[in-house]
């Protein structure tokens, strides 16, 4: 590829798991078998005693609540710095979500914040270990244990990652994952619970059993669309395909892949019943996700290797501020978050340079209007939220492409100013 033309993001989706893809959609019969042997591997992966495939996070999360017992009056601390749909899902059950702040620059639930937010109302707490990096635990789990409060983990951005040598998933009560086309490992569209509990795992998976299975015609439209994505940000065609398309939609003032995969943040009157009633996983995602998960230490072996070299290599560029992590957490850089009081102009300066960033999806839910009435003072997230910006760390970078990001990124934060 022309030297420094780097995108933000490369799916860990190969066209050898599009072809087994194709082949799955086109056979019926063996869902059930598939979708048992991956979560088999999955619960032994993470060192949990179940694992259960659910349509999405977020309705995983929805299905632990409601299998935990959470309901009317009770409350559910959050990070304020998450994705929309997490908290959205807490008053669905009657409950209310309570924001915490996060520590500025490790962008996971502060422990102390996480107590000042305990009332007797409380019942549980959902540490996210936020762009692959593992939350305090120890501390977490220390206050939650005092207060019998239940810990579920979001880890919808760091599967494979480990506190203190132990997979995170294994260090509360329930957890959750998930498996888009640009998470570290995919199944296509699907995510998965786990937990140790044998009456919280038995009542999930009832309700799943419920539903009917996935949509094939959706995920066919996924394989596809992650085939495009392989290609689309393929070092040999991402400089003439997607690159110029990107530049220009930012020269137009809109983010084309934001556009295309961005979903408007909302709030939900009901559980949406396509969340029901395609609830099942089936064959296809279930043998892709068997596949990704022969190659997901390797992939996050490449993400870590790459974090580390840009965590030396930015550490003292004027005007930014590198990403930190709780001491024991040991991260699989999902994302390599930095801030800088002029993102934009950063973007900029990097984009010039042939360095795609973005500000991603997350949001500080304790002042976004659309949670207006569970609104908190959470400073940290207001100011991560306002400043942070994703310098890519993919696995697929070379180490020359770390090379130029380091340099391209020393050049712009002079360019645009300290900040
Ligand atoms: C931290 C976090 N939690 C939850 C989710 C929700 O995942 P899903 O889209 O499978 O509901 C996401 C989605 O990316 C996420 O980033």
């Amino acid at each position: 590829m022309p030297f420094g033309r780097i995108p933000r993001f490369s799916p860990s989706f190969s066209p050898q798991e599009a072809l087994l893809s194709a082949r799955y959609l086109m056979r019926d019969g063996d869902d059930d078998e598939v979708v048992a042997k991956f979560e088999r591997e999955f619960r032994s992966y993470i060192g949990a005693k179940h694992a259960v495939m659910v349509p999405s996070a977020r309705y995983g999360l929805y299905l632990l609540l409601e299998a935990l017992g959470i309901g009317d009056g009770d409350e559910v601390v959050i990070p304020a710095l998450t994705y929309y749909a997490v908290p959205a899902m807490v008053p669905l059950l009657g409950a209310k979500p309570v924001f915490a702040d996060i520590g500025l620059t490790s962008h996971v639930l502060d422990p102390a914040a996480f107590e000042a937010a305990i009332t007797p109302k409380t019942k549980a707490v959902v540490p996210t270990h936020l762009f692959g990096t593992p939350c305090d635990m120890d501390a977490i789990r220390a206050i939650a244990r005092k207060h019998g409060v239940l810990v579920i983990e979001d880890c919808a951005q760091s599967t494979g990652a480990r506190y203190k040598g132990v997979r995170v998933g294994n260090l509360g009560d329930a957890a959750y994952y998930t498996f888009g086309l640009t998470k570290n490992m995919t199944t296509l569209s699907g995510a998965m619970i786990t937990t140790d509990r044998d009456d919280v795992a038995e009542k999930v998976r009832a309700t799943i059993k419920a539903g009917g299975r996935t949509d094939k015609a959706k995920l066919r439209k996924e394989a596809v669309t992650g085939f495009a994505m392989f290609l689309a940000t393929h070092p040999k065609i991402y400089w003439a395909a997607l690159h110029p398309v990107i530049a220009l939609g930012n020269k137009l003032g809109d983010d084309p892949i934001h556009e295309r995969f961005g979903e408007p943040e909302h709030r939900y009157d009901e559980v949406p019943a396509s969340f029901r009633s395609k609830s099942q996983a089936t064959a296809v995602q279930a043998a892709v996700g068997l596949k990704q998960l022969e190659r997901l230490e390797s992939l996050n072996g490449a993400r870590i290797r790459n974090g580390r070299r840009l965590d030396e290599g930015l550490a003292h560029v004027p005007g930014l501020t590198v990403p930190t992590y709780p001491e024991g957490a040991e991260p699989i850089y999902m994302s390599f978050v930095c801030h800088h009081h002029d993102r934009q102009g950063l973007a900029a300066a990097l984009r010039s340079r042939g360095v795609d960033t973005t500000i991603g999806y997350m949001s500080d839910c304790s002042s976004n209007p659309i949670f207006s009435e569970f609104a908190a003072d959470c400073p940290n997230a207001r100011e991560a939220f306002e400043t942070l910006i994703h310098i890519p760390v993919h696995p697929n970078l070379r180490p020359k492409d770390l090379a130029h990001m380091i340099e391209a990124t020393r050049q712009a934060c002079l360019e645009v100013g300290g900040g």
